[in-house]
């Protein structure tokens, strides 16, 4: 059941055992205001020995449908005491969550790049309910800890963890300034969605650069802009509407900084326009999302008029 039992044992066994520290023992010592309301949700899932299971599936796959012991309304509406659902898809039970964002088409850009996961460890810095943990999992890594601080993309992911028990896919409800420093100890580490929230780009990427072993390799997801390797974009205030965005490199300034924190052979592998059918409001996500990000007049601006949303992946070693 939720707690970080198993998480616990494994970190006991490995190098990294001073990990512990930051576990909490169970999911209530979170101690958030909304901890009560989210766990009712946990009340009303469905048998937990299931043998639908898919990772492998753009719409991961969790029970089917003929599983369910109580009706889907019901089952629905628990999902939805746990709204926002921004990362995804999901097929629980038949129940199709369709969330904020299609995660799987970011998985897509950069699945073919990266080096095979199968019997890697894996480190998923800012991984949100653990939409991408999950497809980590699937393509067989050998132990995936993603570390998530905001509690209630962690209680989502533990809906799924329920029925994962053989699968060794964890997350740690914490952020990246929790975790002990100077680590090496994981053959891939994923850095997605998160560089531009970040003050000091290049403490993160000196963080991310100590988790990782010798020959090991980041792959790097952020906001870029057009521009050549002297060009960054500092919002003057809000980007998108987020108040959190600090450092919107070029590609070229990208691979530059990448190099300069030490990283090997910098490739830039995706550049993506963020569209409507990647990031969208859904019933699952009612808040404001991309669509209401833009100015109306011109789609290729921020509502603050600054370029508009376009992603670009990075693959180094170290
Ligand atoms: C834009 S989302 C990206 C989620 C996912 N990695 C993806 O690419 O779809 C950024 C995530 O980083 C998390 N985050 C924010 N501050 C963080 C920190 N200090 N350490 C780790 N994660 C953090 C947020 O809560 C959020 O879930």
């Amino acid at each position: 059941m939720m707690d970080f039992t198993e998480l616990h044992g494994i970190l006991n066994r490995s190098s990294i055992r001073n990990w512990r520290e930051i576990l909490p023992q169970t999911i209530d010592e979170l101690n958030h205001g909304d901890l009560d309301h989210w766990l009712k949700v946990f009340e009303m899932l469905p048998d937990r020995n299931t043998r639908h299971l898919d990772l492998t599936a753009a719409s991961i796959k969790i029970g089917s449908a003929g599983e369910l012991t109580i009706p889907r309304e019901e089952l629905t509406a628990g999902l939805k005491l746990l709204h926002p659902w921004r990362k995804g898809p999901f097929d629980f039970f038949g129940i199709h969550i369709d969330t904020e964002w299609r995660s799987d088409m970011k998985w897509d850009r950069l699945k073919n790049h990266i080096s095979p996961l199968k019997g890697r460890k894996v480190l998923d810095v800012g991984c949100g309910n653990g939409y991408h943990c999950l497809r980590m999992a699937g393509e067989g890594a050998q132990l995936v800890i993603g570390v998530e601080p905001f509690v209630l993309f962690v209680l989502q992911f533990m809906v799924f963890k329920e029925y994962l028990r053989n699968f060794p896919v964890f997350i740690i409800p914490r952020g990246i300034e929790d975790l002990p420093k100077n680590q090496p100890f994981f053959d891939t580490v994923f850095s997605m969605g998160v560089l531009y929230h970040r003050k000091s780009p290049f403490d993160h990427l000196q963080e991310l650069r100590s988790l990782l072993l010798e020959g090991g390799e980041l792959v790097l997801e952020t906001l870029v802009i057009n521009g050549d390797e002297n060009t960054v974009l500092v919002p003057p205030d809000r980007y998108g509407k987020m108040r959190n965005v600090w450092f919107l490199p070029s590609p070229q300034t990208m691979l530059q900084w990448l190099e300069r924190a030490g990283f090997k052979n910098p490739q830039l592998v995706d550049v993506t326009k963020t569209t409507l059918a990647e990031q969208r409001k859904t019933e699952w996500m009612t808040f404001e999302s991309l669509d209401d990000f833009l100015n109306p007049d011109n789609e290729a601006l921020t509502v603050e008029n600054l370029p508009a949303p376009r992603r670009a992946v990075f693959i180094c070693k170290k």
